[in-house]
């Protein structure tokens, strides 16, 4: 891969609790290995969810929100959650490619990455929404990579062995905010294998070779299209002023 210049990978690495025993940081460490030494300039931002310090997504944070579909107004209270928000999301929009680590929980994922997903996923910011045209993701030019583990689950087992609300809520999801390159690694029969060990060995050898896919996409500006500037922290528009892309009710 020529080495083109710097191209930020934002890490969720760690979104397992479990440290070295982590399954999923097994599939996503080699990854970012091979990536990092095949384009040294690439700055790796790692994002440990379990270990920073992420506010709750409480009433006020709420009411910003939706004050973007019509709902209430903005406040000196809202506005400043919604500072904070926009602080936390420009963190991940400045990235260009998205490497998760993503345990199965309870059939869905973690609620540490689901708390970080409904952080960061808002108006204007990730999204945009039209009453006609509906949703329309705001990210352009970015890719995602996804390593996903499970200890029951395995694709095609019995659905007494549960069912996948994880790569199938964090696809759309990554779809949704406009990721169109997506590729993921799957290890995820733990109990189903007769060989876990070699199961795994492959997987991992499937994470490394991912980075041969990586794709380098043309550089354009972030181009957000709803209400807010791509540098500094975000203010939102006066609530009298239209929003073209975020307008109407969810209701
Ligand atoms: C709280 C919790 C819930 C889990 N729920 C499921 C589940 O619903 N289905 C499943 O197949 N495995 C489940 N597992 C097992 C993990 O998905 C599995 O151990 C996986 O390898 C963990 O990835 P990690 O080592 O990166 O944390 C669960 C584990 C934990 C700790």
């Amino acid at each position: 891969m020529r080495d083109t210049g710097l191209r930020r990978s934002h890490c969720c690495s760690l979104a397992s609790p479990r440290g070295d025993n982590s399954q999923s940081s097994k599939l996503a460490n080699p990854y970012l290995a091979e990536r990092k030494a095949r384009q040294p300039s690439v700055q790796i931002d790692a994002l440990d969810l379990w270990q920073e310090d992420r506010p709750e997504f409480d009433g006020d944070k709420a009411a910003a929100k939706m004050t973007f579909f019509g709902l209430g107004e903005m406040n000196n209270e809202t506005q400043s959650a919604w500072d904070q928000i926009a602080t936390i999301t420009q963190r991940f929009t400045d990235a260009d490619e998205y490497v998760f680590s993503v345990p199965m929980w309870n059939c869905g994922v973690d609620y540490k990455l689901k708390q970080y997903i409904d952080i960061i996923t808002q108006p204007g910011l990730l999204f945009g929404f039209d009453p006609e045209a509906g949703y329309s993701g705001l990210l352009e030019n970015k890719v995602a990579r996804v390593f996903y583990t499970a200890g029951v689950y395995a694709p095609g087992a019995s659905a007494k062995y549960g069912s996948d609300y994880q790569s199938s809520y964090l696809s759309w999801w990554l779809e949704f905010i406009g990721i169109s390159e997506i590729r993921d690694v799957r290890f995820q029969p733990s109990l189903l294998t007769g060989d876990p060990l070699g199961d795994q060995k492959a997987a991992i050898e499937r994470s490394v070779e991912l980075v041969s896919q990586y794709r380098l996409l043309p550089r354009r500006p972030l181009g957000l299209r709803g209400s807010f500037t791509k540098s500094g922290p975000a203010v939102a528009r006066p609530m009298t002023e239209p929003r073209p892309r975020i307008a109407g009710s969810i209701a």
